[in-house]
């Protein structure tokens, strides 16, 4: 990939990489999309923190844009903030925030031995720039200290890139399940893939 465009921006800047904006540097430099937002994430580190409930609103809101290609297969949006709340009273979201912006959550759960995530989101305009990765590595951390023994996850089987994904951390499909009835009806046939990797 190369740094010699970071640093002529940086250069251009005036060498303080403080006064340059992740809009600023995205726009100017000239490397491939996701090198762009590394190198912008090496300048401006994100914070990762449990959520609060004051922060489901921009959960949800999140959760709802990173969730848009599910479309397809069933309408309306993902989630609100009443159940963003709900969930926090069985687990916790962890957020990752880019100053005032959130860029990824994923929401974790202990259920005995065994830990969960879903909901696993992250900013469209900062995929594929490895917030995701680090997403999962937190929500497996967290279940690790609590004692869990195993992770768990479900997704749904029209999206046929995820198991691709999820088996480079090491999880391996183990079992199906049917669509929830609690959620929005699906407009084509659909069910859950169940993915599960010890800790
Ligand atoms: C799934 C998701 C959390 C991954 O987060 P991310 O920060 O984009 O992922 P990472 O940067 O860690 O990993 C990038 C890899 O993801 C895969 N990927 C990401 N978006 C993809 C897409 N739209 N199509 C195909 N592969 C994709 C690629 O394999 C990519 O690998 P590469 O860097 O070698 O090209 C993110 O794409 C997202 O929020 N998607 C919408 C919500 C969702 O589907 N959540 C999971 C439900 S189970």
């Amino acid at each position: 990939m190369g740094f010699p465009p970071f640093f002529r921006v940086l250069r251009e800047k005036g060498g303080d990489s403080a006064a340059l904006s992740l809009s600023d540097f995205l726009a100017v430099v000239s490397v491939d999309r996701p090198t762009k937002i590394k190198l912008a994430l090496s300048m401006n580190p994100l914070l990762m923190r449990p959520a609060e409930l004051t922060d489901a609103e921009s959960i949800a809101r999140l959760i709802n844009a990173a969730f848009n290609p599910e479309r397809f297969y069933i309408d309306g949006d993902r989630t609100n903030p009443e159940k963003v709340r709900g969930l926090m009273d069985k687990g916790k979201f962890l957020l990752l925030w880019d100053d005032a912006a959130l860029v990824g959550c994923v929401y974790v759960e202990v259920r005995g031995e065994r830990g969960y995530f879903g909901l696993l989101a992250v900013d469209p305009a900062r995929q594929g720039a490895g917030i995701g990765a680090r997403l999962i590595t937190a929500a497996e951390d967290e279940c690790r200290a609590a004692g869990c023994h195993f992770m768990d996850l479900t997704l749904v089987n029209l999206r046929t890139w995820l198991p691709p994904y999820y088996r480079r951390f090491g999880y391996a499909e183990c079992g199906t399940l049917p669509f929830p009835i609690d959620q929005r009806p699906p407009k084509v046939p659909i069910h859950l893939v169940q993915m599960s990797k010890p800790l």
